[in-house]
């Protein structure tokens, strides 16, 4: 047996045991780490698992919809819970704060469906580098340190702790899971929340989502990045249409890692850079100014806040 088909087996074996006959909830948010502890988990106790999604209003652009394609098939429960995370994130600009406030509005969720369906566990695709993050002080997770201290569960079953993000897609990949979905690129849980960096707002979700499709799309084909993302990163002078506009800076970054606790600046060609930045610029009004982050991991983050 390889150590793969070990892990999938104990894993199985680790959700029968925790769960013990009671139904169990699962954050699903289509990343490959969720997805993975859903289908183990559905292997493991079938009708008892209850995957739901969360529609933060911090998700990618057209995110909900592919996710509800896909997971619609197996009975996944879609919660619109936008505008509870928007109001409870409106004007707040520290980065640990906004972590807390997500976490926390994802548990309540969580704890409101879990009540629905009768379930008494909750399943999380928590990772290594999740937890080495957080219990390092570099930042609270939402999934770890971003998690309120009472919580209505009688546990919480985290299978693959223990893993880093390749062997979680090499387990995808056995699990027989799409290629979409066994080489997503991750997403942070609060969203594009932490990709403002200062001040939430609605208008600059909006912005910033916009800015992220747009990246995605000249980027994730042609260089195969670990990560490409848009963060609003200030405010900058510019001009258009003849008037002044003190409008977003947006930096675009994109890194190869192998496990996200380190990672190198992607050589993109300038025709490629100069493309989002005119798609940018010309497609949202609000945006005077687009920059190529090129620091690595260490010193700075993947993500800028
Ligand atoms: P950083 O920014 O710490 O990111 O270099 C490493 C990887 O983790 C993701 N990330 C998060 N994921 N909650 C998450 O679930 C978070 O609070 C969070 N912060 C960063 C990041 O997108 C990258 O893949």
């Amino acid at each position: 047996m390889t150590d793969t088909e070990e892990f999938i087996n104990d894993a199985i074996r680790l959700i029968q045991e925790k769960s013990g006959g009671e139904k169990v909830v699962i954050a699903l948010s289509g990343g490959v780490d969720s997805s993975v502890c859903a289908e183990l988990a559905s292997r493991a106790i079938g009708e008892r698992l209850i995957p739901i999604y969360v529609d933060t209003g911090l998700m990618r652009k057209g995110e909900t919809a592919r996710i509800s394609e896909i997971f619609g098939p197996v009975g996944l429960k879609v919660v619109n819970a936008a505008d509870e995370f928007l109001d409870a994130l409106e004007g707040e600009s520290d980065p640990e704060k906004k972590r807390k406030i997500v976490g926390e509005r994802f548990i309540r969720v969580f704890e409101r469906e879990a009540v629905k369906a009768g379930a008494k566990y909750l399943l999380q695709g928590t990772i290594y580098p999740d937890c080495v993050e957080s219990d390092g002080g570099i930042k609270s997770h939402h999934n770890v340190g971003g998690l309120p201290l009472n919580i209505q569960f009688d546990g919480v079953i985290e299978p693959l702790k223990e893993l880093y993000k390749e062997d979680v897609r090499n387990v995808a990949e056995a699990l027989g899971l799409p290629g979409e979905i066994a080489h997503r690129m991750p997403f942070p849980g609060p969203g594009l929340s932490v990709r403002v960096v200062g001040r939430v707002t609605r208008e600059a979700i909006e912005v910033v989502r916009e800015a992220n499709a747009i990246i995605e799309e000249v980027l994730v084909e042609k260089y195969r990045p670990w990560q490409c993302l848009g963060a609003l990163v200030g405010l900058g002078t510019g001009i258009k249409d003849g008037k002044r506009l003190h409008g977003w800076i947006v930096s675009v970054r994109a890194v190869h890692s192998e496990d996200a606790m380190t990672a190198e600046p992607v050589e993109i060609s300038f025709k490629d850079l100069k493309e989002i930045e005119s798609r940018i610029t010309s497609s949202i009004p609000s945006v005077s100014r687009v920059v190529y982050d090129i620091t690595s991991k260490p010193p700075a983050t993947i993500e800028y806040e």
